[in-house]
């Protein structure tokens, strides 16, 4: 069964001074702390074993807010990242975690909403082969950046190249076999002193075992590094929220829809959250039926 592995640290420079205090994970987009949207990503891959890995001091803040997942129909465990050495440093700190289990990665900033989404999650989960996503952006030096060939077949993954040679960057979320953290291990750090996650990803590259899948138009990607893009993803949950009177990333609402919980617990969730409006949104869930296309 496929863990998740979902990486919350960092120290958020980019974002001072507003994160000086608070990490950004924590800051909310919208109507929710943004670590939810990556945890509900991976909960509509239909991953129940989480392993959060935060700073040492913001580990009881994620704990407070999350708990051990129970209340959502997940598990919920936590480990540490003293200093932000790089993503694929996260894999190696996950590794008695995960035990031998595949994975799937995300990162604590990037949220995902789209048609069909929870459908490809679902069908990349089967899928034995690592998978990375292509996703196509107007910076693409901003990312890792995955070039092609005519045929669509992948020549090479860069990580923030000056001179980008497509414009399909790499999205915060990575599904592996088992050995992600053996490749781990082998990387070195790179100039800029990190354990770098394309350094693991061009391993499976190179052992031809690795599938690009293209996110297309009608999926958002976004993620939220800076007081601009935070901006920009709040304005486009609460457009999207208010035009539908549905909420995006709602791990109460996956956890309902997904059979995780029961109707019981939905009403024990909504009960303190009934003032922000919050909690009667989930009440409101009690009496609906969505169709599958709904996902
Ligand atoms: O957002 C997608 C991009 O994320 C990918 O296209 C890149 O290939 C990947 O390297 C990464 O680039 P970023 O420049 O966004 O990485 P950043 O250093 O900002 O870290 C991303 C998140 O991970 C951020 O929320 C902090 C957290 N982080 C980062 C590092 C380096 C950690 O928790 N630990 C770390 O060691």
């Amino acid at each position: 069964m496929r863990k998740g592995i979902l990486l919350a640290g960092g120290l958020g420079t980019r974002l001072f001074p507003i994160t000086q205090v608070v990490c950004k994970q924590l800051l909310p987009v919208y109507d929710k702390p943004m670590v939810y949207y990556p945890l509900c990503t991976l909960m509509q891959a239909g991953i129940t074993e989480i392993l959060l890995i935060c700073t040492p001091t913001d580990l009881p803040l994620f704990k407070s807010l999350l708990h051990n997942g129970h209340q959502w129909g997940i598990n919920i465990e936590f480990a540490t990242q003293a200093k932000p050495k790089g993503l694929a440093q996260a894999l190696i700190i996950a590794e008695h975690f995960l035990n031998g289990s595949p994975c799937a990665m995300i990162l604590g900033d990037n949220l995902f909403y789209g048609h069909q989404l929870q459908h490809t999650l679902q069908s990349t989960n089967k899928i034995s082969s690592a998978t990375v996503f292509g996703y196509h952006v107007a910076n693409p030096q901003a990312y890792g950046v995955i070039e092609f060939d005519k045929h669509n077949q992948v020549l090479s993954i860069t990580e923030k190249p000056a001179k980008p040679k497509s414009n399909f960057a790499m999205p915060g979320l990575y599904f592996f076999d088992n050995k992600a953290s053996y490749y781990a291990k082998q990387v070195f750090p790179s100039e800029r002193g990190e354990l770098e996650i394309v350094d693991v990803i061009n391993q499976y590259l190179d052992n031809n075992n690795l599938q690009v899948n293209i996110l297309g138009r009608g999926t958002a990607w976004l993620d939220t590094g800076t007081p601009d893009a935070m901006a920009e993803a709040t304005q486009y949950i609460a457009a999207i929220e208010k035009r539908q009177g549905l909420k995006v990333s709602c791990p109460e609402e996956i956890a309902y829809s997904m059979g995780l919980i029961d109707q019981l617990q939905l009403k024990k969730l909504a009960k303190p959250l009934l003032k922000s409006g919050y909690g009667e949104y989930l009440l409101s869930l009690l009496n609906k039926n969505f169709p599958d296309e709904m996902d």
